[in-house]
C-alpha cells in the first residue's frame, strides 16, 4: 500500500503513520522527522532547512524533490510507504507525480485529515516526543512520568522548537494558503479520502483502514 497522510500540523499525520507502518509492514516516510534529524546532526542540509523550520516556514521545493527521490529508492519502499509531510506545495506534487511515473509506481491516494483549528493549536503546545523511540504523546499522558511509556528511556521527552504558540499560528497559515491547495490537485485527480481527525486515535487508524479498503477494494492485512 502507498499512501500520502495529509491535513494541517497537529492533525495527528506522524501518530497514525507511526501506527500504519508498524501495522503493516511498511515504511514511514516523514519529511518532518528527515529535516529534524539533519538540523540535529549539523548536515549541510539540516544547516540550510533550520532558518525555516523554526520559524515555521516551508523548506524549498527543490531541497524537498531530492530528500524523497533519495528516499523512494529504498528497497524497502517497494512494498509500499507512508508519507507524512508531503507533498506540501503543487509545485511538489507536481514534481512528485514525474517521479512516480520514473520509478515505475503506481499513482496513490491522499488520507486527508482534518480538525478545528483551536483543537490544533491544543495538541501541538501540548506535544511532547521521547527523543530515544520518537513517540509522539499528549503532556498530560506523560507529565507524572520521568520514563518513557513506550520505550523506558529515562527523561528523554522533549518539545518541538516550533511548537511555540507564534509558530504554529504561522504554520496553520502557511497551511492555509500554500499547502491546501494540494488537496484540490489530489481532488480533480478523484485520489482524496476525506478522515474525520477529531476522534481517538485508534477509532482515527480503524476509519482509515477502512476508508481505504472501502475506496481500493482490497482487503488490508494487519497485524496485531
Ligand atoms: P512536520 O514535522 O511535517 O510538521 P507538521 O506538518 O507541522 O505536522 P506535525 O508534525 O506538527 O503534526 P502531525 O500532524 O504529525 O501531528 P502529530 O501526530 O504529531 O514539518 C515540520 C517542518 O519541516 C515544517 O514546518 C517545514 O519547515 C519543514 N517541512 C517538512 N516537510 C516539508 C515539505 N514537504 N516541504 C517544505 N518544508 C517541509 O500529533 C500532534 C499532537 O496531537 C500529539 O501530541 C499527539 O499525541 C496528539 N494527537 C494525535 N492524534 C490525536 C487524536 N486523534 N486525538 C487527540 N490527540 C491526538
Amino acid at each position: 500500500m502507498r499512501i500520502i497522510l495529509f491535513g494541517s500540523p497537529g492533525v495527528g499525520k506522524g501518530t497514525q503513520a507511526k501506527i500504519l507502518s508498524s501495522k503493516l509492514h511498511i515504511p514511514h516516510i516523514s519529511t518532518g522527522d528527515i529535516l529534524r534529524k539533519a538540523v540535529l546532526e549539523r548536515t549541510p542540509l539540516g544547516i540550510q532547512a533550520e532558518q525555516s523550520m523554526t520559524n515555521g516556514e516551508l523548506v524549498s521545493d527543490e531541497i524537498m524533490a531530492a530528500i524523497i527521490e533519495d528516499k523512494l529508492h529504498c528497497k524497502e519502499c517497494k512494498s509500499g510507504f507512508i508519507l507524512d509531510g508531503f507533498p506540501r506545495t503543487e509545485a511538489q506534487a507536481v514534481d512528485f507525480d514525474k517521479l512516480l511515473k520514473k520509478l515505475k509506481i503506481p499513482d496513490m491516494y491522499l488520507v486527508a485529515i482534518s480538525a478545528n483549528e483551536e483543537e490544533l493549536v491544543q495538541r501541538l503546545t501540548n506535544r511532547r516526543a521521547c527523543n530515544v523511540c520518537h513517540n509522539i504523546f499528549n503532556y498530560n499522558e506523560i507529565k507524572n512520568r520521568t520514563k518513557c511509556p513506550s520505550c523506558g528511556a529515562e527523561n528523554s521527552f522533549y518539545q518541538r522548537d516550533d511548537d511555540t504558540e507564534e509558530v504554529i499560528r504561522r504554520r496553520l497559515e502557511i497551511y492555509k494558503s500554500t499547502t491546501k491547495p494540494v488537496l484540490d490537485y489530489y481532488e480533480k485527480k478523484g485520489k482524496v479520502i476525506p478522515i474525520n481527525g477529531v476522534a481517538p486515535v485508534e477509532e482515527v487508524t480503524k476509519n482509515i483502514i477502512d476508508a481505504i479498503e472501502e475506496r481500493t477494494g482490497k482487503k488490508i492485512t494487519i497485524s496485531a
